[in-house]
């Protein structure tokens, strides 16, 4: 038997991008093999955020396709969307009454939101690490993958379990155990910021070979080469970086040398990330493409996940009336 159960929630942002693969998805995929997973695409947190939801299905729906192609496993995982397990407001709601308002508001992610939408400082944007303590306490989970930005939110979970008991004299909530996850920072395209969609500095999975190459040619490199015959530093280059993920030992060693004594430019160089990325990249998006034909089976994994998620969630409110006394 395996490990333990993981629990992971991301908000659907759509198609993923290089960064959400190589900081997110890959160690998804990973974990599989020791850990029962349940991956959750969690639309509700996202409502704190979005002033729209007109995209909201389709992005779900294209970060479904996305994980699944990359090889999250529906038979071995549960993956599946938030809100179709009602049972997580239910238990949000009961936990935000242990949970110290001070406490919501002195956290660094809140006040990053606030500098972020001023304008939209709603009780959601609070209470959100409250709506994911009960996601992953819900589940019973044993472990949540976290990065290092995101580990106060899972403190602020084990605590709140620990007030919880306290106040209602019970045992019945499993206190979720960190695993610390090194995350990479993958750059954008402009080789200064952290990619992101937003920023547009982004190179999504799902591309065509074509698409991905008129991308990778827009990377900025090493700002200081500025003609063919300037020797460059790889170290300082986010191409370079790439080609440590995505080339070949010999490759990255030869770009090394190579551009060092300017002995290959910019343009060769991106063109050869582009050609090994796109190598790297066809089996899922021949994956992924087919399993687009068939948007239906999509919903109705999606539909399965949440069926199996649902029993383990109603299980764990079933102890949490009884504790609360409703
Ligand atoms: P969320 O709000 O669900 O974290 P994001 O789209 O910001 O949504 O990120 C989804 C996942 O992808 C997160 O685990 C995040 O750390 C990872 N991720 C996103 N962008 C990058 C990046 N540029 N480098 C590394 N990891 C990233
Ligand atoms: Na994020």
């Amino acid at each position: 038997s395996k490990k333990g159960r993981v629990f992971s929630g991301a908000r659907p942002t759509g198609r993923q991008h290089l960064g959400n693969y190589l900081g997110a998805m890959k160690n998804y995929v990973a974990l599989q093999k020791d850990y029962d997973c349940i991956y959750c695409i969690v639309d509700l947190h996202a409502l704190t955020t979005l002033e729209t939801t007109r995209d909201l299905k389709q992005n779900t729906f294209e970060m479904a396709l996305d994980w699944l192609a990359a090889g999250i496993d529906p038979r071995e995982s549960i993956v599946f969307i938030q809100s179709h397990v009602p049972q997580v407001t239910e238990l949000s709601l009961i936990l935000s009454m242990v949970s110290p308002l001070g406490k919501l508001t002195d956290l660094p992610t809140f006040k990053e939101k606030v500098r972020m939408q001023p304008n939209n400082v709603n009780l959601g944007l609070v209470s959100y690490p409250v709506l994911m303590t009960a996601d992953i306490v819900l589940y019973e989970t044993d472990i949540v993958p976290v990065g290092i930005d995101q580990a106060s939110h899972i403190e602020f979970a084990r605590e709140t379990v620990r007030s919880f008991h306290y106040r209602y004299n019970t045992t019945v909530l499993k206190e979720p155990e960190i695993k610390l996850t090194e995350v990479p920072k993958v750059l954008g395209t402009d080789g200064q910021q952290k990619m992101s969609k937003s920023l547009n500095n982004h190179i999504e999975l799902a591309l065509t070979p074509e698409e991905t190459t008129k991308v990778v040619m827009t990377m900025v490199t090493d700002p200081q080469r500025q003609r063919r015959t300037d020797p460059g530093n790889p170290d300082v280059c986010n191409v370079f970086s790439m080609h440590k993920v995505f080339s070949s030992p010999e490759e990255v060693e030869m770009i090394n040398t190579e551009c060092r004594r300017a002995g290959i430019g910019c343009v060769d160089c991106k063109k050869r990330f582009a050609a090994n990325l796109n190598a790297s990249l066809a089996p899922f998006r021949e994956k992924r493409a087919a399993l687009a034909q068939n948007p239906d089976e999509i919903w109705d994994i999606l539909h399965d996940g949440a069926n199996r998620a649902r029993v383990i969630a109603e299980q764990t409110m079933v102890k949490v009336r009884e504790a609360v006394g409703l």
